[in-house]
């Protein structure tokens, strides 16, 4: 969490950080700052509570001159949202500024022997015991910034991308990274930093990742260097990035949630090119085919993810035990990393990450790693720091996705995880040529039948309205609905502060049924496949008690309109593929409540898109 930007060049810092700190904003928005270094040496800090649009209100009456400077967009862990914890956080002299994400784990211990030195704190953040102890450091031993860098990260626990910024020296940037991404960009005689390649794409393809435990010195036009904490040289790849800007815009859409809804069409399609062939009846994945004695051989896998993510890997499952016989297991990768998990060379560990950072997944593939399990990554930010974990992986191609509830990336990471079960199944050998040839033929038209549920978003807008009133929600599924239950209840809690549970349908008769009256809308997906009859089942027994039923149904379905309030009519798929479709029409719900509730669907309270925090 936490966005970070930086610049170094010719042209006036300030509007490219503002620019670079509002494609990052979806990794917090809780405070905004920026520091600056003008023409006369003078180092300029403003910063502000809140979004950056009022970081750009606040700054506008003031000096934002200078060709260096660094921005930060917080997402608050250490000390509340307000202005004295925004950063940047500057030294006691003044001297020098500094922007972090992550966390200090041991910033208290830290803090503490600064005072005992007479430092004083203007915050209560673990950051600013880092900017201190820099300046702490180069003061006592007489250093140059960079070997007092080098010296305080030595001394940090913890996980930390910073910038950092020196009044004396303004022609240099420096920046490091542990466990939380950075980037550089590389352009004609100016540097560019940031959390993701997203604030730099708009100038120059060419960047630079940064691995852990290495500190970029960014001089004004001298070329980067790149060493370690023991000031040994590392040698850097420039990568070239493919990613066109219109990808980050809004294109007439009123939100990024929405538009990303609306793409999913094409998300699936180049999710799938490449791989599904052209005539339809073939999937290679390539990561399966290049390693696919290390996967037959596993006698079992286990998917680790967080979030939406986890809702996949939920679905991921009943796809691979149903194809592959391969028992697999599903763990929210914050709780697998701290229970010691029973891990050997013989398991194959999934992570499935959208963001590619999540601190949690990435600390459970290391972990896996340690114990000689082969790491499969299925992500979406290209070059983010899982894929670069893991052994191999599948990237889902969905492109940047930026509103903070999730929506495209779970429709890839599904459209990923059915490619990866027909693929090893055909060459496990455990599925036969015509439900193999029916449901790669199926796959395929995905796209157009997700095209069919989209021109039901007026209609949804509609139901919308009817139930901002609601408090609470029940989402109801079986099978592979279940997932998608959960993944519908969490779309509608992010975004409009409604409580929603998710529940398999069945299980609903153990506990939440006592919450069901007139009151409780109950969202039921009761489309026709293997377990209709039950869900229909579960359908009279809220009925029974007066609860309010919008069905999911497969087009043409005459019996649960008789019984249900609202009916939503989707077509018709194979039961492995249905998420792929009920998917859409609960995104849709979400959105609508949320937005007839007025809230802020793209950059809702308290989250984050990216949680680079345990
Ligand atoms: C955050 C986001 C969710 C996301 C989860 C996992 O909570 O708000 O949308 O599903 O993190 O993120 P990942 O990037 O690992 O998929």
């Amino acid at each position: 969490m936490c966005g970070i930007v930086g610049y170094i060049g010719h042209r006036p810092a300030y509007p490219i950080l503002v620019k670079g700190l509002k494609r990052l904003e979806y990794r917090g928005y809780d405070s905004a700052g920026v520091a600056l270094i003008d023409d006369a040496q003078h180092l300029n800090i403003y910063k502000t509570k809140g979004k950056v649009s009022d970081l750009e209100a606040f700054t506008q009456q003031k000096d934002t001159s200078g060709t260096i400077g660094i921005a930060h967009t917080r997402w608050a862990t250490h000390g509340e949202p307000c202005t004295a914890n925004a950063h940047p956080h500057y030294s006691s002299s003044g001297r020098l500024a500094l922007i972090h994400n992550g966390i200090i784990e041991n910033y208290a211990v830290l803090r503490e022997k600064l005072q005992t030195k007479g430092y004083t704190f203007r915050s209560s953040t673990d950051t600013e015991v880092l900017v201190q102890l820099i300046e702490y450091i180069q003061d006592l031993n007489q250093l140059d910034l960079l070997t007092a860098v080098q010296l305080a990260l030595q001394e940090v626990i913890g996980a930390y991308a910073i910038a950092i910024l020196d009044r004396e020296h303004p022609d240099q940037l420096i920046a490091a990274r542990k466990s939380s991404p950075l980037v550089v960009g590389i352009g004609q005689g100016e540097f560019f930093l940031a959390s993701d390649a997203t604030p730099i794409v708009e100038y120059t393809d060419q960047v630079v990742y940064l691995d852990d435990g290495e500190i970029a010195l960014i001089r004004r036009d001298q070329p980067l260097r790149i060493v370690d904490l023991n000031n040994v040289e590392c040698p850097h790849e420039v990568k070239t990035v493919a990613m066109n800007l219109g990808q980050l815009e809004k294109g007439g859409f009123p939100h990024f949630m929405l538009k990303e809804i609306f793409e999913q069409p094409d998300c699936i399609n180049d999710c799938m090119r490449g791989r599904v062939n052209v005539d339809g009846d073939n999937v290679v994945l390539s990561a399966v085919i290049d390693h696919k004695e290390r996967l037959l051989n596993a006698k079992r896998f286990v998917i680790v993810a967080c979030g939406t993510s986890w809702h996949a890997a939920l679905i991921g499952k009943h796809l691979i035990e149903s194809f592959c016989r391969i028992p697999v297991e599903v763990e929210y990768a914050s709780e697998f990393r701290y229970r010691d998990p029973v891990i050997t060379p013989d398991d194959v560990v999934i992570a499935i990450s959208q963001s590619g950072e999540t601190a949690d997944t990435l600390a459970a593939v290391e972990l896996a790693k340690s114990r000689g399990a082969f790491i499969y990554g299925i992500c979406n930010a290209i070059g983010s720091s899982i894929p670069r974990a893991t052994h191999t992986g599948s990237y889902i191609h969905v492109g940047p996705e930026i509103g903070v509830a999730s929506t495209k990336a779970f429709t890839g990471q599904v459209t990923v995880l059915t490619m990866l079960a027909l693929t090893l199944a055909r060459e496990k050998q455990t599925i036969g040529q015509d439900e193999y040839l029916y449901i790669v033929r199926q796959l395929v038209r995905i796209p157009e039948k997700m095209k069919e549920v989209l021109l039901l978003n007026d209609r949804i807008a509609q139901l919308a309205k009817i139930f901002t009133y609601a408090h609470n929600f029940i989402y109801l599924g079986r099978g592979y609905s279940y997932p998608v239950a959960l993944e519908g209840a969490l779309k509608l809690k992010e975004i409009s502060y409604i409580h929603a549970e998710g529940y398999p349908a069945a299980e609903m008769k153990h506990g939440p049924i006592a919450l069901i009256d007139a009151e409780m809308p109950v969202v039921v997906i009761a489309t026709q496949n293997g377990l209709y009859e039950k869900v229909l089942s579960n359908i009279q027994e809220i009925k029974a008690r007066k609860g309010r039923v919008i069905a999911l149904v497969t087009k043409g379905d005459t019996v649960v309109s008789q019984i249900a309030d609202t009916c939503i009519e989707l077509p018709e798929t194979p039961e492995c593929l249905e998420p792929l479709i009920t998917t859409v029409p609960l995104q849709m719900l979400a959105y609508h409540i949320a937005v007839c509730k007025g809230m802020d669907v793209d950059q809702p309270r308290n989250l984050a898109k990216s949680v680079t925090v345990e």
